[in-house]
């Protein structure tokens, strides 16, 4: 079984988390290399719904390890709550199970609102972010400000840097209800003591794994068109959600990498502002009246449209994937026409790639093909020839497009409901 590096070809949500829960049966320690709490990774296991936004979605199996690496941002009051949920709905969360990075950098209350309060000044044009201190906590570790996890359990480093970038903060944050430097300080050193059994390093943790020949599975956030180099920049995350952040955000080399997956809904889904060329209210009312399409962290809906193949492209090339896995593609069930966007037109011309500014990916207009659909409900299928012959055909056609094969289909949330090609 090789190393295998999931990540989401679009704006996020495309069901990372249910392919990684799918795939970590065969795998032997699940990775998580950047993002933090934005993400919201929802995996049906035996009935139970689990949100997961730190923790990989691997820990749902017993005794698979999971790791986060030096990529991520954690925010430790949080994060010790998910634990407490998982712990309280019979997942126990161990020090051999759950590992985490020393070289991480930990979101403080005042990267949560800086977060807001740059949100609230960007006034109509806001990110639409999740509000959880993502871009300030990955601004600090650039400016080289950042307070690392192994800071976090040494209190004397941690007093001693929090108050120093506590004191850089001025006025920016007047008027906003943060804790206490104290309350922080004692809270975050509790954390601190908590987590420390899981803390150590994750590189070498990881090196030693591959030399006993374990099989790593990497579990991307967010999706490409939110990384921060080749998403719809503004409007994207703070960190690279394509395939080369799960090496850097692991210290895991691009040699040990042996298959990159990417996971790709079988239409476009994006929460949050900027451009979104398929978008369509008939489509996204549709899907939000059969109760599809919230996210998963902050509820809101997501705005919703026809699968666009203009990105898909551009999606494949940039990690290099070697497979791709559809998904929801029970959302286009009972559909008489299905679309597909195959190109943009931009002031007269047709382009085949998305453009670079979001200014000019948000006057862009759609150009469609149109495939018959069906009318059959295909949750209940089991293997390709299972589909119906137009759903076979519109996989069909997607796999020439990015010229990557289709490696696992999946028809429903449940782990059952997964077709491998
Ligand atoms: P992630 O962030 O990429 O892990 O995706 P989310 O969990 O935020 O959103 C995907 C949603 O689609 C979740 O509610 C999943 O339970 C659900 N889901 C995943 N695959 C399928 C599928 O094939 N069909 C249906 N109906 N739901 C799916
Ligand atoms: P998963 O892992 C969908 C979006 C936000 C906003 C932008 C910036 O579940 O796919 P941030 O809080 O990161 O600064 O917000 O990115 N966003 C996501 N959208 N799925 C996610 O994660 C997301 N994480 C961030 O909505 O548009
Ligand atoms: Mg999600």
């Amino acid at each position: 079984m090789p190393n295998t590096i999931i990540v989401g070809t679009q704006w996020g949500d495309e069901g990372k988390g249910k392919v990684v829960d799918f795939l970590t049966e065969h795998r032997d320690v699940v990775v998580r290399a950047q993002g933090g709490a934005n993400a919201g990774h929802t995996v049906y296991n035996n009935g139970q719904k689990y949100v997961l936004h730190l923790m990989p979605s691997g820990m749902l199996w017993p005794g698979k390890p999971c790791v986060l690496g030096n990529g991520v941002v954690i925010d430790p009051l949080g994060f010790l709550k998910e634990i407490d949920d998982l712990e309280a709905k019979g997942i126990p969360v161990t020090a051999e199970q759950l590992k985490i990075s020393n070289a991480a950098h930990v979101v403080f209350p005042h990267h949560r609102g800086l977060d807001q309060a740059r949100e609230q000044r960007r006034g109509k044009g806001k990110l639409g972010t999740t509000g959880r201190g993502i871009g300030p906590a990955y601004g600090d570790k650039i400016d080289r400000s950042g307070i690392r996890v192994s800071d976090l359990i040494r209190p004397d480093r941690l007093k001693a840097k929090f108050e120093a970038r506590h004191a850089r903060l001025g006025s920016q944050l007047d008027g906003f209800d943060l804790p206490s430097v104290e309350e922080t300080l004692e809270s975050y050193a509790k954390a601190g003591e908590r987590l420390a059994p899981h803390v150590t390093n994750t590189v070498a943790y990881l090196h030693h794994a591959l030399k006993e020949g374990k099989q790593l599975l990497f579990e991307g956030a967010q999706g490409a068109y939110l990384d921060i180099d080749h998403g719809t920049y503004p409007f994207v995350t703070s960190s690279n959600t394509t395939a080369g952040g799960a090496c850097t955000g692991s210290g895991v080399a691009p040699s040990r990498i042996d298959e990159i997956i990417g996971v790709c809904k079988a239409y476009t889904t994006r929460v949050g502002a900027g451009p979104c060329v398929t978008e369509n209210a008939e489509f996204s009312d549709r899907l939000h009246g059969m109760g599809r399409e919230f996210g998963a962290t902050t509820g809101r809906k997501r705005r919703c449209g026809w699968l666009d193949l203009v990105m898909l492209r551009f999606t494949t090339m940039v990690n290099g994937l070697t497979s791709v896995a559809i998904t929801n593609l029970d959302g286009l069930d009972g559909i008489d026409t299905v679309k597909l966007c195959v190109a943009y037109e931009l002031d007269g011309e047709r382009l085949q790639l998305p453009p670079i500014d979001a200014e000019d990916w948000e006057r862009c207009t759609p150009i469609y093909e149109e495939m018959p659909g069906w009318s059959e409900d295909i949750t209940a299928a089991k293997t390709v020839d299972d589909l119906p012959a137009n759903a076979r055909a519109y996989l069909d056609r997607i796999a020439a497009d990015i010229e990557t094969p289709v490696g696992i289909i999946s028809v429903g949330p449940d782990r059952q409901q997964t077709i491998v090609v």
